[in-house]
């Protein structure tokens, strides 16, 4: 059966409860509407099965989407040797060797270990592109991009983006010729399984296992997400995606899928990417997506909790198909520094972990338990977890991922923690710890580091913080499993801005960021943190999200304007491979 021929059940329930806003979300009585005299009681009660083929869906619920210029796979062109030639000196001392470094001797008490796996990421829904192409089914993010107005930085769409789907052969002979390592991409969802649950799409197995074999084929190892936030929509509509229990088989089912797929060459696996992010996305924009009776603030942590089962389930599926893989989820978060040496700051730093970081990594690597400042929050409205649950969630990480970023500095908020968690209309409850990047006026009042581009306010250049960063995570979750930077890069401020392509290539905070960031995880390595790979984010420019073009992470810069989407190496490339070329062990 042709993909777009697969059905899918949807169930349209009465506009009246999807069209509210976070207001009517407490609710527990259904509403009464009078209509032409006669009242109705529960209007909520009428439903209709549809039976949508994915080419519905689209239709229906996405609308028109726009197609790139190339729609089948190209292969490889050789890239020319005139593109890797590294830039001349940046403003700063650079590592020795390669034509930007005249006066830096090499550290010999540092050295990246041979088998470092030093690499660059990226995620299937921002950059592969071909949305609607060979059988793939909308997610979230495509009805988001399409439907809510405003949400996206100049209403930009994925619909195209890099065209990865179709250019990457070219993309990885471009890393290659590089001599990156590893490379990490996420599996769209909705392209292996349409709905997200039932019928399974070869094409887009057979389109991974190609992509596999070419990482393969150039030696480049590759890392494989099963989520990056693209919850496949009919999930979504069907039943809340993250919000509903319901996920939880489905997205197992779907890791059964792709383990069986692509686990006999696929060595490491990451089930999920960033909880505290798109959980925190919930209660996702309104009337797109039903809200059922969730209070708002509690959404993220239904989502957590989900997370934490569906998670644990896959990486124990995981290691029952493949025993020898590697698995573990993707933290994130930035390094908290308390603002000040107060007690109430410290406090404040803690109940940030305990919020961000923690609740998934507390359960996950020390007790298969929520920490104490979590379940005083959320006993109330959530189930404990069964002892088979805990058992299942303890231990249930090879190793500690994280995309670090950035740091950030830690305070109690105005009026104290104490004053903070008894007023539940405080915008900073549950967690009652407030955050800035700013130190205070008597250290003089400067930024933590250099700040990144205006449309990503939470990310500066605080480097010098990653090595305390590193040991943080080892003496806290890691302990004796290895550590992974499973991201980690900056947005060069205005670099939409800038037109002339040479200026373009040229990046200098970006450069200083990759320099410093190699620099402190050798420094952490030398003090014995095992840290066994990084991945920079990005390989190339892609869709940010809601700041969809807007912002650029790429170490390539892609031209969107040209419906060749050219890429071009910018000179951070050249940085962070001029690290591993002069202190990785041959
Ligand atoms: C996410 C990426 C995102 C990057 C930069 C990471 O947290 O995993 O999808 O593009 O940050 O914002």
């Amino acid at each position: 059966m042709a993909p777009s021929k697969r059905v899918f059940l949807f169930t349209a329930v009465a506009a009246a409860s999807t069209l509210h806003g976070r207001q009517a979300l407490n609710q527990s009585t259904p509403p009464t509407v009078t209509l032409n005299g006669s009242t109705i009681e529960n209007p909520t009660a009428y439903a209709t099965p549809f039976v949508l083929n994915v080419e519905d869906m689209w239709d229906l619920l996405v609308g028109p989407v726009s197609t790139a210029l190339v729609t089948t796979t190209a292969s490889a062109t050789p890239v020319p040797s005139s593109s890797l030639i590294p830039p001349p000196p940046l403003y700063y001392s650079s590592f020795p060797s390669g034509q930007q470094n005249p006066m830096v001797v090499k550290n010999e008490s540092w050295s990246f270990p041979r088998g470092f796996m030093w690499g660059v990421a990226g995620a299937a829904w921002q950059v592969e592109g071909a949305v609607k192409d060979e059988g793939r089914g909308p997610s979230v993010w495509d009805v988001l991009s399409h439907r809510v107005t405003n949400f996206e930085y100049d209403n930009g769409t994925a619909d195209i983006t890099d065209n990865h789907y179709y250019l990457y052969k070219q993309d990885l002979a471009r890393l290659a010729a590089l001599g990156v390592k590893a490379y990490s991409f996420s599996i769209s969802w909705s392209r292996i399984m349409p709905f997200g649950r039932g019928p399974v799409n070869q094409i887009a197995i057979d389109h991974y296992n190609d992509l596999i074999n070419t990482c393969l084929g150039y030696n480049i190892i590759p890392l494989a997400t099963l989520y990056h936030w693209d919850t496949p929509l009919a999930l979504q509509d069907t039943y809340g995606g993250w919000l509903s229990e319901n996920i939880v088989n489905d997205f197992v089912e779907y890791a059964r899928i792709a383990y069986a797929a692509f686990g006999d060459r696929v060595d490491y696996w990451f089930t999920v990417n960033e909880p505290s992010v798109f959980c925190n996305q919930y209660p996702l924009p309104a009337q797109y997506f039903k809200n059922f009776t969730i209070p708002w603030q509690q959404q993220p942590y239904y989502c957590g909790h989900n997370v934490l089962l569906a998670h644990s389930q896959a990486y124990r599926l995981g290691k029952s198909m493949m025993p020898n893989s590697t698995i573990a989820w993707k933290s994130n978060g930035g390094y908290k520094v308390p603002l000040t040496n107060s007690t109430e700051d410290a406090e404040a730093v803690q109940r940030a972990w305990d919020f961000n970081e923690g609740l998934w990594s507390d359960p996950i690597y020390l007790t298969g338990d929520y920490n104490d400042n979590v379940k005083a929050y959320i006993s109330s409205f959530l189930p404990a977890f069964t002892d088979g649950q805990k058992a299942a969630i303890l231990g249930s990480a090879d190793i500690y991922a994280h995309d670090a970023y950035t740091s950030q500095f830690n305070f109690a908020p105005d009026g104290g923690i104490a004053a903070c968690l008894a007023n539940t209309s405080n915008p900073l409850y549950p967690v009652c710890s407030n955050s800035s990047f700013i130190y205070t006026q008597q250290d003089g009042g400067w930024l933590i580091g250099p700040a990144a581009d205006p449309l990503t306010p939470w990310l500066y250049k605080a480097t010098d913080w990653v090595p305390a960063f590193l040991h943080y995570i080892k003496d806290t979750w890691a302990k004796d499993k290895p550590i992974a930077v499973s991201e980690f890069g900056f947005a060069e401020p205005f670099e939409r801005q800038k037109t002339y392509l040479q200026d373009i290539l040229f990046d200098p905070i970006r450069s200083a960021y990759y320099h410093d960031y190699m620099e402190a995880i050798l420094i952490a390595l030398s003090e014995g943190v095992n840290v066994i790979g990084c991945l920079a984010w990005s390989f190339v420019d892609n869709f940010e999200w809601a700041s969809a073009y807007g912002v650029r992470f790429g170490m390539q810069y892609v031209n969107f304007s040209d419906p060749t989407l050219p890429r071009y190496y910018k000179a951070s490339f050249f940085e962070y491979k001029n690290a591993f070329d002069v202190y990785q062990e041959k």
